[in-house]
Protein backbone atom coordinates (compact mmCIF):
# COMPACT_ATOMS: atom_id res chain seq x y z
CA UNK A 1 0.00 0.00 0.00
CA UNK A 2 2.74 2.54 0.81
CA UNK A 3 4.79 1.98 -1.92
CA UNK A 4 1.91 2.18 -4.48
CA UNK A 5 0.55 5.43 -2.45
CA UNK A 6 3.98 7.14 -2.97
CA UNK A 7 3.71 6.62 -6.77
CA UNK A 8 0.34 7.58 -7.29
CA UNK A 9 0.94 10.80 -5.13
CA UNK A 10 4.24 11.93 -6.72
CA UNK A 11 2.60 11.30 -9.99
CA UNK A 12 1.39 14.25 -11.61
CA UNK A 13 -2.46 14.78 -13.05
CA UNK A 14 -4.07 17.56 -12.44
CA UNK A 15 -7.77 18.13 -13.61
CA UNK A 16 -8.30 18.05 -17.89
CA UNK A 17 -4.40 16.24 -17.85
CA UNK A 18 -4.59 13.30 -16.66
CA UNK A 19 -2.56 10.90 -18.80
CA UNK A 20 0.21 10.11 -16.53
CA UNK A 21 -1.43 9.42 -13.73
CA UNK A 22 -3.99 6.92 -16.21
CA UNK A 23 -0.63 5.26 -17.58
CA UNK A 24 0.48 4.60 -13.99
CA UNK A 25 -2.96 2.81 -12.97
CA UNK A 26 -3.10 0.67 -15.89
CA UNK A 27 -0.31 -0.89 -15.32
CA UNK A 28 -0.98 -1.31 -11.48
CA UNK A 29 -4.18 -3.04 -12.16
CA UNK A 30 -4.04 -4.52 -15.56
CA UNK A 31 -2.96 -7.97 -14.97
CA UNK A 32 -5.98 -8.42 -12.38
CA UNK A 33 -8.97 -7.73 -14.47
CA UNK A 34 -10.70 -8.68 -17.66
CA UNK A 35 -10.55 -5.59 -19.74
CA UNK A 36 -8.95 -2.13 -19.27
CA UNK A 37 -10.19 0.73 -21.28
CA UNK A 38 -10.75 4.55 -21.32
CA UNK A 39 -13.23 6.98 -23.03
CA UNK A 40 -12.54 10.37 -25.29
CA UNK A 41 -12.51 12.50 -21.99
CA UNK A 42 -9.82 10.47 -20.64
CA UNK A 43 -12.16 8.08 -17.57
CA UNK A 44 -9.95 5.29 -17.40
CA UNK A 45 -12.05 1.93 -16.55
CA UNK A 46 -11.19 -1.35 -14.95
CA UNK A 47 -13.64 -4.24 -15.72
CA UNK A 48 -14.77 -7.48 -13.82
CA UNK A 49 -17.14 -9.72 -15.64
CA UNK A 50 -19.76 -11.31 -13.90
CA UNK A 51 -23.58 -12.42 -14.44
CA UNK A 52 -24.92 -10.40 -11.45
CA UNK A 53 -25.41 -6.93 -10.47
CA UNK A 54 -23.70 -4.27 -12.29
CA UNK A 55 -21.80 -1.82 -9.86
CA UNK A 56 -19.85 1.32 -10.66
CA UNK A 57 -16.93 2.11 -8.07
CA UNK A 58 -15.36 5.53 -8.78
CA UNK A 59 -12.31 7.19 -7.51
CA UNK A 60 -11.28 10.83 -9.40
CA UNK A 61 -7.72 10.81 -10.62
CA UNK A 62 -7.65 14.19 -10.69
CA UNK A 63 -5.81 16.80 -8.35
CA UNK A 64 -5.68 20.16 -7.63
CA UNK A 65 -3.59 22.78 -9.65
CA UNK A 66 -2.59 26.06 -10.77
CA UNK A 67 -3.09 26.82 -14.88
CA UNK A 68 -0.97 29.25 -16.24
CA UNK A 69 -2.44 32.56 -18.14
CA UNK A 70 -0.50 35.27 -19.14
CA UNK A 71 4.14 35.53 -19.38
CA UNK A 72 5.07 38.89 -18.92
CA UNK A 73 7.87 40.73 -20.39
CA UNK A 74 10.13 39.76 -17.64
CA UNK A 75 9.74 35.90 -17.72
CA UNK A 76 7.36 35.61 -14.63
CA UNK A 77 4.15 33.67 -15.00
CA UNK A 78 0.55 34.55 -14.39
CA UNK A 79 -1.44 31.79 -13.09
CA UNK A 80 -5.55 30.95 -11.87
CA UNK A 81 -6.42 28.10 -10.05
CA UNK A 82 -7.71 24.63 -11.11
CA UNK A 83 -10.34 23.57 -8.07
CA UNK A 84 -10.11 24.48 -4.50
CA UNK A 85 -6.42 26.19 -4.58
CA UNK A 86 -6.01 28.91 -1.80
CA UNK A 87 -3.43 31.54 -2.33
CA UNK A 88 -2.00 31.37 1.42
CA UNK A 89 -0.98 27.90 1.01
CA UNK A 90 0.13 28.03 -2.14
CA UNK A 91 2.78 31.15 -1.43
CA UNK A 92 6.35 29.83 -1.21
CA UNK A 93 5.26 26.75 -2.38
CA UNK A 94 7.24 25.02 -5.05
CA UNK A 95 5.21 23.68 -8.09
CA UNK A 96 6.07 21.46 -10.96
CA UNK A 97 4.72 21.19 -14.63
CA UNK A 98 4.02 17.82 -16.68
CA UNK A 99 7.61 18.44 -18.58
CA UNK A 100 9.34 18.96 -15.06
CA UNK A 101 9.47 22.69 -15.21
CA UNK A 102 9.69 23.75 -11.38
CA UNK A 103 8.95 27.02 -10.27
CA UNK A 104 8.64 29.33 -6.76
CA UNK A 105 5.24 30.72 -6.05
CA UNK A 106 5.71 34.93 -5.03
CA UNK A 107 3.78 37.90 -4.18
CA UNK A 108 4.08 41.98 -5.39
CA UNK A 109 4.58 43.98 -2.41
CA UNK A 110 1.32 43.65 -0.17
CA UNK A 111 -0.40 46.54 2.58
CA UNK A 112 -2.39 44.16 3.94
CA UNK A 113 -1.88 40.16 3.60
CA UNK A 114 -5.67 39.54 4.06
CA UNK A 115 -6.04 41.06 0.26
CA UNK A 116 -3.57 38.18 -1.00
CA UNK A 117 -5.22 36.67 -4.46
CA UNK A 118 -3.99 35.14 -7.39
CA UNK A 119 -3.99 38.08 -9.25
CA UNK A 120 -1.14 39.55 -6.56
CA UNK A 121 0.76 36.24 -7.40
CA UNK A 122 3.40 34.78 -9.91
CA UNK A 123 5.13 31.85 -11.03
CA UNK A 124 8.89 32.40 -11.34
CA UNK A 125 11.03 29.25 -13.28
CA UNK A 126 13.91 31.00 -13.26
CA UNK A 127 13.62 32.82 -16.77
CA UNK A 128 14.79 36.12 -17.78
CA UNK A 129 12.70 37.12 -20.25
CA UNK A 130 9.70 35.97 -22.05
CA UNK A 131 11.65 33.74 -24.63
CA UNK A 132 13.39 31.80 -22.30
CA UNK A 133 10.41 31.19 -19.97
CA UNK A 134 8.57 30.27 -23.31
CA UNK A 135 10.72 27.90 -23.96
CA UNK A 136 9.99 25.76 -20.89
CA UNK A 137 6.04 26.71 -20.49
CA UNK A 138 3.42 27.82 -22.51
CA UNK A 139 -0.01 29.53 -21.54
CA UNK A 140 -2.64 26.82 -20.66
CA UNK A 141 0.63 24.24 -19.01
CA UNK A 142 -0.80 23.15 -15.29
CA UNK A 143 1.86 22.75 -12.47
CA UNK A 144 0.69 20.75 -9.76
CA UNK A 145 2.49 21.02 -5.71
CA UNK A 146 5.77 19.63 -5.70
CA UNK A 147 6.18 17.45 -3.14
CA UNK A 148 7.46 14.10 -1.85
CA UNK A 149 5.31 11.53 -0.20
CA UNK A 150 6.58 10.80 3.58
CA UNK A 151 5.44 8.71 6.25
CA UNK A 152 5.71 8.93 9.92
CA UNK A 153 4.24 5.85 11.53
CA UNK A 154 1.00 4.74 9.98
CA UNK A 155 0.59 8.22 9.03
CA UNK A 156 1.39 9.58 5.08
CA UNK A 157 2.11 13.09 4.58
CA UNK A 158 2.00 14.81 0.94
CA UNK A 159 0.18 16.61 -2.35
CA UNK A 160 -2.59 14.64 -3.68
CA UNK A 161 -3.92 12.24 -1.02
CA UNK A 162 -7.28 13.65 -2.60
CA UNK A 163 -7.62 11.14 -4.22
CA UNK A 164 -4.52 8.96 -4.66
CA UNK A 165 -5.60 7.23 -1.36
CA UNK A 166 -9.14 6.60 -2.99
CA UNK A 167 -7.57 5.58 -6.32
CA UNK A 168 -4.79 3.13 -4.10
CA UNK A 169 -7.87 1.89 -2.11
CA UNK A 170 -9.64 0.77 -5.29
CA UNK A 171 -6.47 -0.63 -6.93
CA UNK A 172 -5.83 -2.84 -4.11
CA UNK A 173 -9.58 -3.98 -3.40
CA UNK A 174 -9.74 -4.90 -7.15
CA UNK A 175 -6.08 -6.76 -7.22
CA UNK A 176 -7.43 -8.79 -4.11
CA UNK A 177 -11.03 -9.21 -4.89
CA UNK A 178 -12.14 -12.88 -5.76
CA UNK A 179 -13.87 -13.78 -8.70
CA UNK A 180 -17.87 -12.72 -7.49
CA UNK A 181 -21.21 -12.75 -9.81
CA UNK A 182 -21.10 -8.72 -9.72
CA UNK A 183 -20.24 -7.22 -12.70
CA UNK A 184 -17.41 -4.28 -11.27
CA UNK A 185 -16.53 -1.45 -13.07
CA UNK A 186 -13.33 0.40 -11.47
CA UNK A 187 -13.68 3.78 -12.85
CA UNK A 188 -10.46 6.46 -12.46
CA UNK A 189 -12.72 9.40 -13.12
CA UNK A 190 -11.13 12.84 -14.81
CA UNK A 191 -12.04 16.22 -13.48
CA UNK A 192 -13.63 15.86 -10.65
CA UNK A 193 -11.90 18.65 -8.86
CA UNK A 194 -13.42 20.89 -11.11
CA UNK A 195 -16.98 19.65 -10.71
CA UNK A 196 -17.06 15.69 -10.92
CA UNK A 197 -17.14 15.80 -14.94
CA UNK A 198 -15.56 12.68 -15.70
CA UNK A 199 -18.65 10.81 -13.06
CA UNK A 200 -21.15 12.23 -15.04
CA UNK A 201 -19.79 11.11 -18.37
CA UNK A 202 -18.48 7.65 -17.44
CA UNK A 203 -21.57 6.68 -15.21
CA UNK A 204 -23.90 7.53 -18.21
CA UNK A 205 -22.19 4.90 -20.50
CA UNK A 206 -22.12 2.57 -17.96
CA UNK A 207 -25.78 2.69 -16.57
CA UNK A 208 -24.91 0.99 -13.26
CA UNK A 209 -27.21 -0.56 -10.71
CA UNK A 210 -25.21 0.48 -7.93
CA UNK A 211 -23.01 3.75 -7.30
CA UNK A 212 -20.07 3.92 -5.41
CA UNK A 213 -17.13 6.62 -4.99
CA UNK A 214 -14.39 6.20 -2.33
CA UNK A 215 -12.80 9.88 -2.05
CA UNK A 216 -11.21 11.31 1.31
CA UNK A 217 -13.23 13.57 3.63
CA UNK A 218 -12.17 16.52 5.71
CA UNK A 219 -11.20 14.77 9.38
CA UNK A 220 -12.29 17.47 12.56
CA UNK A 221 -9.37 15.97 14.84
CA UNK A 222 -7.26 19.09 14.28
CA UNK A 223 -6.81 22.01 16.96
CA UNK A 224 -10.12 24.44 16.17
CA UNK A 225 -10.62 22.95 12.79
CA UNK A 226 -11.91 24.71 9.64
CA UNK A 227 -15.03 22.32 9.64
CA UNK A 228 -16.39 20.37 12.10
CA UNK A 229 -16.31 17.09 11.68
CA UNK A 230 -16.82 14.06 13.71
CA UNK A 231 -14.35 12.11 11.93
CA UNK A 232 -10.91 10.94 12.69
CA UNK A 233 -7.87 9.84 11.71
CA UNK A 234 -7.29 6.38 12.55
CA UNK A 235 -10.36 5.65 13.44
CA UNK A 236 -11.58 3.97 9.71
CA UNK A 237 -13.26 4.57 7.18
CA UNK A 238 -16.20 7.20 7.15
CA UNK A 239 -19.71 5.96 5.72
CA UNK A 240 -20.97 9.56 4.24
CA UNK A 241 -24.16 10.23 4.94
CA UNK A 242 -24.34 13.14 2.86
CA UNK A 243 -22.26 16.30 1.39
CA UNK A 244 -23.44 19.09 -0.29
CA UNK A 245 -23.77 17.23 -3.74
CA UNK A 246 -25.24 13.76 -2.65
CA UNK A 247 -27.60 12.08 0.40
CA UNK A 248 -26.37 8.95 -0.14
CA UNK A 249 -28.90 6.12 -0.77
CA UNK A 250 -29.76 4.75 3.03
CA UNK A 251 -30.49 1.87 2.09
CA UNK A 252 -26.97 1.71 0.30
CA UNK A 253 -25.53 3.16 3.48
CA UNK A 254 -26.98 1.31 5.80
CA UNK A 255 -25.44 -2.01 3.87
CA UNK A 256 -22.44 -0.55 3.99
CA UNK A 257 -22.65 -0.45 7.81
CA UNK A 258 -23.97 -3.97 8.70
CA UNK A 259 -20.74 -5.14 6.20
CA UNK A 260 -18.29 -3.15 9.17
CA UNK A 261 -20.33 -4.60 11.68
CA UNK A 262 -19.97 -8.61 10.30
CA UNK A 263 -16.51 -7.51 9.23
CA UNK A 264 -15.36 -6.51 12.35
CA UNK A 265 -14.24 -3.64 10.00
CA UNK A 266 -13.93 -0.25 12.48
CA UNK A 267 -16.17 2.87 10.58
CA UNK A 268 -17.34 6.18 10.94
CA UNK A 269 -20.56 8.19 9.87
CA UNK A 270 -19.61 11.32 7.99
CA UNK A 271 -21.82 14.54 7.66
CA UNK A 272 -19.78 17.13 5.20
CA UNK A 273 -21.79 20.41 4.81
CA UNK A 274 -19.80 21.60 2.07
CA UNK A 275 -18.08 19.88 -1.09
CA UNK A 276 -18.85 16.78 -2.84
CA UNK A 277 -17.55 14.01 -4.79
CA UNK A 278 -18.35 11.41 -7.64
CA UNK A 279 -21.44 10.20 -5.98
CA UNK A 280 -23.04 13.62 -6.75
CA UNK A 281 -23.01 13.03 -10.55
CA UNK A 282 -23.40 9.20 -10.43
CA UNK A 283 -26.59 9.48 -8.19
CA UNK A 284 -28.25 11.39 -10.51
CA UNK A 285 -27.77 10.05 -13.82
CA UNK A 286 -30.27 8.70 -16.24
CA UNK A 287 -33.10 8.12 -13.74
CA UNK A 288 -31.08 7.76 -10.88
CA UNK A 289 -28.75 5.03 -9.67
CA UNK A 290 -28.40 4.63 -5.96
CA UNK A 291 -24.91 5.34 -4.84
CA UNK A 292 -23.13 5.32 -1.54
CA UNK A 293 -19.38 6.71 -0.46
CA UNK A 294 -16.87 5.28 1.17
CA UNK A 295 -14.36 8.00 2.54
CA UNK A 296 -10.49 8.15 4.07
CA UNK A 297 -10.25 10.93 6.06
CA UNK A 298 -8.00 13.48 5.73
CA UNK A 299 -6.30 16.31 7.13
CA UNK A 300 -5.17 19.40 5.83
CA UNK A 301 -7.10 18.76 2.62
CA UNK A 302 -6.48 20.74 -0.88
CA UNK A 303 -2.66 21.31 0.71
CA UNK A 304 0.85 20.02 -0.17
CA UNK A 305 1.13 18.39 3.31
CA UNK A 306 -2.34 16.13 3.09
CA UNK A 307 -2.54 13.48 5.80
CA UNK A 308 -4.05 10.56 5.68
CA UNK A 309 -4.26 7.29 7.92
CA UNK A 310 -2.53 3.97 6.22
CA UNK A 311 -4.33 1.36 8.35
CA UNK A 312 -7.73 3.63 7.19
CA UNK A 313 -7.08 2.89 3.56
CA UNK A 314 -6.47 -0.75 4.47
CA UNK A 315 -9.57 -1.12 6.96
CA UNK A 316 -11.68 0.92 3.35
CA UNK A 317 -9.77 -1.82 1.58
CA UNK A 318 -11.77 -4.50 3.64
CA UNK A 319 -14.98 -2.97 3.51
CA UNK A 320 -14.77 -2.10 -0.29
CA UNK A 321 -14.04 -6.42 -0.75
CA UNK A 322 -16.95 -6.88 1.42
CA UNK A 323 -19.26 -4.60 -0.85
CA UNK A 324 -18.39 -6.18 -3.87
CA UNK A 325 -18.51 -9.61 -3.37
CA UNK A 326 -21.55 -9.35 -1.59
CA UNK A 327 -25.14 -10.85 -3.47
CA UNK A 328 -26.26 -7.14 -4.35
CA UNK A 329 -29.67 -8.47 -4.97
CA UNK A 330 -31.56 -5.49 -6.22
CA UNK A 331 -34.63 -6.95 -5.24
CA UNK A 332 -33.37 -7.56 -1.42
CA UNK A 333 -31.85 -4.61 -1.22
CA UNK A 334 -34.60 -2.20 -2.66
CA UNK A 335 -37.40 -3.91 -2.12
CA UNK A 336 -39.80 -0.56 -2.43
CA UNK A 337 -38.85 2.30 -1.34
CA UNK A 338 -41.98 2.53 1.09
CA UNK A 339 -41.64 -0.72 3.18
ZN1 LIG B 1 -11.53 14.42 -3.83
CO1 LIG C 1 -10.62 17.65 -3.68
Amino acid sequence: MRELLKKLSETHGPSGREQQIARLITGEIRDYVDEVFTDTLGNLYAVKRGNGTKVMVAAHMDEIGIIVTFIEEKGFLRFSNIGGVSPYILLGQKVVFANGTVATVGMEKLEDIKKLAFDKMYLDIGAGSREEAAANVRIGDIATYYRELTFSGSRAIGKAMDNRAGCAVLVNAIRELEKTDNEIYAVFTIQEEVGLRGSRTSSYRLNPELGLAVDVTPAGDTPEPPVAMDVYLGRGPAIKVKDASVICHPRLKELLLELTEQEGIPCQLEVLQAGGTDAGAIHLSREGIPSAVISIPCRYVHTPGEMVDITDMQNAVRLLKSFLSHPLEMQKIFPCFLT
